[in-house]
């Protein structure tokens, strides 16, 4: 059996896309459409992948793209999406995945990025390497057709119905206003809108074209699943930059007398059960997480955000992986903060992972604490923490890279 020894890391190169292509097919279990290829090529750079080959084979693939991630406050923070990471099952559990991160994690410092994000297909992997959820992201159902809105729920209108060409010409502005104010939004490249609205047969798993509904300050987009009796409005996308547009568009779906239900995957906060007289009809179906980061320059990414209260401590941060951590100064004025290498006692001692979960201010300190994956001197130092990085914008994955 091969060991780690016998396996080489390298550049990939232009001539490694199919051998790229059929270790990440096997390891997700897809054939690619061709629009698939087109969109890959499009956003990531092959000098960003990395392959690990075994007498010459390749057998593992880990790869780095530019992404520009919000965070609380509004500032965009350049930032490496980790993506296509797979290792041949042939070749599994004997470090292939470690040696490809070394290799790609120091590719992503000499970028000088303060965050690397990704999404994880198993959340047992990416801890060890300091990746912490960032998002939480709900699957819900909602049976419409006993959804009523109570008297007193916003009915803005403004809502029209569009074809694929239309929405093409109004969605991409609309998700740009509304990711620069949603933490943990990205940009969306133009080849990934193009693969969107090219909208592949093969990639509809079984349902509709596209449907589009816009709005001046927001957007969904669902697929019909489902024949008579169980037919389902799947969303696929719901953006609304104001409460007035989210509204109007669940009064539009909600609309759909032939659909019996709706789903959707929403913040854990979204208010649409409060608009609704029977509020249960908005069954959650699954939680989980969504996007994951990992600090990479822990000063430049606590005082690129905003805090919701002033706030003096020192924080220990171990990086169990890289040489992220450190103990700092972290003081807050004005919802500004100032971040500085210390050797001063720390009064809050976590983990790198722990400091990306709680990052955009979607995971809070206390439940970590309970856990035993923080320390803190005295419950006062953790409740000063913990209301500096509330945030009052739910954290979101923008668009799944
Ligand atoms: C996930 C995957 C890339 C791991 O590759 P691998 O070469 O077997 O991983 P390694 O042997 O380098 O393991 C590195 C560490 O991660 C752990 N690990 C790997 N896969 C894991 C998993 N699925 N769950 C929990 N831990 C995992 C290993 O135990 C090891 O821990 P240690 O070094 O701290 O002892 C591989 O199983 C795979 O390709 N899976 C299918 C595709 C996929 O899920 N990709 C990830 C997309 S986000």
């Amino acid at each position: 059996m091969t060991s780690a020894a016998d396996i080489r890391i390298r550049a990939a190169t232009e001539s490694d896309w199919p051998a790229i292509e059929l270790l990440d097919s096997v390891a997700f279990g897809y054939h690619p459409v061709p629009e698939e290829r087109t969109l890959a090529k499009a956003l990531m750079r092959v000098e960003d992948m990395v392959l690990a080959t075994d007498d010459g084979h390749p057998v593992g693939l880990a790869a780095h793209l530019p992404l520009e991630v919000t965070v609380p406050g509004g500032q965009q923070l350049p930032t490496r999406g980790v993506s296509w990471v797979s290792v041949a099952p042939t070749h599994r559990r004997r470090g292939v995945l470690r040696a490809m991160f070394g290799h790609l994690h120091q590719q992503i410092a000499a970028t000088g990025v303060p965050l690397s994000a990704l999404t994880a297909s198993d959340a047992g992997i990416y801890g060890r390497f300091g990746y912490g959820p960032a998002t939480v992201a709900a699957d819900v159902t909602l049976d419409r057709r006993f959804a009523r809105f109570r008297g007193d729920a916003p009915d803005p209108g403004g809502v029209r119905l569009a074809d694929a060409t239309s929405a093409a010409r109004h969605l991409p502005e609309v998700y740009d206003r509304w990711r620069r104010i949603a933490p943990g939004a990205q940009a969306r490249p133009k080849p990934h809108w193009d693969f969107t609205f090219a909208d592949p047969e093969g990639n509809r798993q079984g349902g509709s074209a596209l449907f589009f509904l816009l709005h001046a300050d927001g957007y969904a987009m669902f697929r019909r699943r489902g024949e008579d009796g169980q037919r389902t409005a799947v969303v696929e996308e719901l953006v609304a930059a104001t409460d007035g547009a989210h509204a109007a568009l669940w009064r539009a779906l909600c609309g759909l007398d032939l659909m019996d239900h709706v789903e959707a995957s929403v913040h854990a906060a979204d208010p649409l059960r409060l608009m609704l007289t029977d509020s249960r009809l908005v069954r959650t179906t699954r939680v989980a997480d969504d996007l994951w980061l990992r600090i990479m320059d822990v000063p430049a990414a606590l005082e690129a955000r905003t805090y919701a209260a002033d706030l003096d401590t020192v924080i220990e941060v171990r990086d169990p992986y890289l040489d992220a951590g450190g103990t700092f100064a972290l003081t807050v004025r004005d919802g500004h903060a100032q971040c500085r290498r210390t050797d001063t006692a720390p009064r809050i001692a976590l983990d790198l992972d722990v400091l990306g979960s709680v990052y955009l201010g979607d995971h809070r300190i206390r439940p970590f604490a309970a856990a035993g994956r923080v320390r803190a001197a005295s419950d006062r130092d953790l409740a000063q923490f913990d209301s500096a990085f509330a945030s009052d914008r739910p954290a979101v994955l923008g668009w799944g890279f």
